[in-house]
């Protein structure tokens, strides 16, 4: 499998590609992969010749230091689980800090039409100026036909979409399905930090989001909102940073339904000192 740690000659095989009339997509990670990233390139491999994988963990897009630290980095790993998939149409990109940053690892600032200031951007200071950042810089390494970004991180798949409306970034950014496992947690990276008695837990995260989704139904966002608050005070374990129900085109919270509206319901929990975030749709 081609490993590249060097932007330019990324740049040169990819070009090199195109000139033979290959399609390229393009999958943005930071590691640690799992079953939820391999569904993304397959979406990746459906649709182009050739999938780009980056594996960079960006410290730009952390506002906690702790856990940029424990951040798994596991790129060994990570390539021989990419060879399963496809020797032959996966290329990994896994840049040094200097290779993408060039001296300077500090943001660029962003406005992305106010999709920055709910939510992951109300509770993580600066996190989506260091994601708009690194994924701008990515695309136009690799300058890609598609690129694939999953659901779970709903806010950001949908600041990327501004972002390349905004910056008339010609590529096609495609939405994939929340991958989650058999109990019904959602795929993460973070999940392999929880311990056993935390990750037995988690998976309540997604059964209140169905509960939520049940209920919204018949009920106002501000009831099921009450709601799920309120089984999180009675769990022993897992921590509620916030749940709310939002317009996925605006991501405001919702005051009054609209049927011609589409909603989401979207949910924080710290489970010990482990953050995890999971998303559903509402109708
Ligand atoms: O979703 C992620 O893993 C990251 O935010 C991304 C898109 C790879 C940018 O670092």
């Amino acid at each position: 499998m081609k490993t590249f740690n060097n932007k330019s000659e990324l740049k040169d095989y990819i070009n090199a590609q195109r000139e033979q009339g290959q399609t390229i997509g393009f999958v943005p990670t930071m590691g640690a992969l799992h079953k939820g990233h391999l569904s993304l390139v397959n979406f990746g491999l459906e649709d182009n010749s050739v999938v780009v994988v980056s594996v960079f963990v960006n410290p730009t897009q952390f506002n906690n230091s702790e856990d940029l630290k424990k951040y798994p980095r596991t790129l060994d790993r990570d390539v021989e689980l990419l060879q399963s998939v496809s020797e032959k149409k996966i290329v990994v990109y896994a840049p040094s800090v200097n290779d993408i940053y060039e001296g300077k690892t500090i943001s660029e600032h962003f406005t992305f039409g106010g999709l920055e200031h709910e939510m992951e951007g109300a509770f993580r200071p600066g996190h989506f100026d260091g994601v708009g950042t690194i994924v701008k810089r990515l695309l136009e390494i690799v300058n890609p036909d598609k690129a694939y970004f999953g659901e779970k991180d709903f806010q950001q798949l949908q600041i990327v979409k501004k972002m390349i409306e905004l910056k008339n970034i010609p590529t096609e950014i495609i939405g994939c399905p929340i991958f989650r496992a058999n109990d019904g947690l959602a795929m993460s990276s973070r999940n392999e930090r929880l311990n056993s008695e935390y990750r037995e837990a988690s998976p309540f995260i997604y059964k209140t989001l169905k509960y939520a989704k049940e209920k919204f139904g018949t009920k106002s966002a501000k009831v099921v909102t009450d709601w799920v608050k309120k089984q999180y005070k009675k769990h022993p374990l897992l921590e509620l940073e916030y749940f709310l129900i939002a317009d996925v085109d605006t991501l405001k919270p919702v005051k009054r339904k609209s049927t011609k509206k589409t909603y989401r319901a979207f949910i924080a929990v710290y489970a010990n000192d482990i953050r995890l975030i999971d998303n559903i749709a509402l109708n």
